[in-house]
């Protein structure tokens, strides 16, 4: 036993906890996801996996993301980017509901499953039915050699390294590198993409692990911020655009290890519902970065506060506007709007870290959670 736990922690490599650990090995493993397979100054991308079939992705009706969890989140947010760089119109959809719906899948489709372990069932079952009604299906998964790893016609691997923590985090962001390098490559071959921004997206790439560990640096201010609102009961997450999903994903790291009630929402939502809740004790995490929404997500911000609702929000570095209004700010770097769930999710994860930890939940693996769902 006592070996046991000298093993664990020895695996923790000096962190109290897996998630921990896996969060600040994010600048790493998002290098090694890039590596070897973006060339900056070069102006390359090269996946491997990719290659033979660009064809199939160019010609495509339409791209059908499939997922679950986390990796669904990643999927939005690739809809985004697949839809402004590229221009192929994307889908994207909880495997569960899709495999079960009679889809309309043809030859002209390609799926691409996005799965951390490559083994979640519902996944899996979504890949078997697509590829039964020919369409090419591409996978991107964190476990080599992963039944879905095995099962697609072809894909690309995220360079995580294992992710024990059941809450998914340097997964959902490698998930994301490798779905970003996809849409920069198909809107380089199809044109949609000036040249000019093209290189400017590959150096602005390479730049996310230094902003990531940027956004890292302000874990003190983000665990003060836990303490503050801890004892909150419900917690209500807005964005817009890219970082509407963020705003998904980083209501789920809460419910899922803090069990505190979140919701995530598009912004502009709020109007239709979630402001009634809004009052003292709501607090609002409010992703409101510099970007072509920012006027607007001011606005929102100004009807939370009317309404005496706590707000934290996500800001640019040197932002000035929205910290006026703000309770408490969480600032990360500046990277073009396309990149920037890369790094707004971090402070979400250590967010819900910190209040995890003070709840004393057991962080690594929440109650009635599996890492990895085999079956339905
Ligand atoms: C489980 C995990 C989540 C994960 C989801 C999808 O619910 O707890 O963290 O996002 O499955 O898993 P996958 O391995 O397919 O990405």
């Amino acid at each position: 036993q006592e070996l046991q736990l000298n093993i664990e922690q020895i695996e923790k490599g000096g962190y109290d906890h897996f998630m921990l650990k896996e969060i600040y090995e994010q600048p790493s493993v998002i290098k090694d996801t890039y590596r070897g397979r973006l060339l900056a100054d070069k102006g390359i991308i090269k996946l491997g996996g990719l290659e033979e079939y660009i064809p199939k992705f160019v010609n495509a009706d339409r791209i059908i993301i499939v997922a679950c969890g986390t990796s669904w989140h990643a999927g939005l947010v690739a809809e985004y980017i697949f839809e402004d760089l590229a221009r192929i119109p994307v889908e994207v959809e909880y495997a569960s509901e899709f495999r079960y719906r009679n889809p309309i899948i043809t030859e002209k489709d390609v799926v691409i499953a996005i799965s951390q372990s490559g083994e979640t069932a519902d996944t899996l079952a979504a890949i078997k039915l697509a590829k039964q009604k020919g369409a090419f299906v591409y996978g991107i998964c964190n476990v080599v050699g992963s039944t879905i790893s095995r099962e697609t016609h072809s894909g690309t691997y995220t360079h995580a390294g294992p992710e024990i923590g059941v809450a998914s985090t340097k997964a959902f962001t490698t998930q994301i590198t490798v779905l970003t390098m996809i849409a920069l490559k198909l809107a380089k071959v199809k044109g949609t993409i000036s040249k000019t921004d093209y290189m400017m997206y590959l150096r602005e790439l390479e730049m996310i692990p230094a902003h990531v560990e940027a956004a890292l640096k302000s874990n003190d201010d983000i665990e003060e911020i836990a303490k503050v609102f801890k004892d909150a009961t419900n917690f209500l997450y807005l964005g817009r655009g890219y970082n509407f999903p963020v705003a998904l994903e980083g209501a789920l790291k809460l419910k899922e290890i803090s069990y505190i009630h979140a919701e995530g929402y598009p912004a502009a939502e709020m109007k239709h519902g979630p402001i009634a809740l809004i009052d003292e004790h709501m607090p609002v995490v409010v992703i409101a970065i510099n970007s072509d929404h920012y006027g607007k997500v001011v606005s929102n911000i100004e009807e939370i506060k009317a309404r005496k609702g706590k707000i934290i929000a996500v800001v640019t570095e040197g932002d000035t506007a929205v910290k006026e209004l703000a309770d408490y700010c969480m600032e990360v770097p500046k990277t073009p709007e396309t990149l920037t769930p890369l790094v707004t999710t971090i402070p979400l994860q250590l967010l819900s870290y910190h209040i995890a930890v003070m709840l004393n939940k057991n962080v690594d693996q929440p109650r009635n959670l599996a890492k990895s769902v085999t079956v339905e």
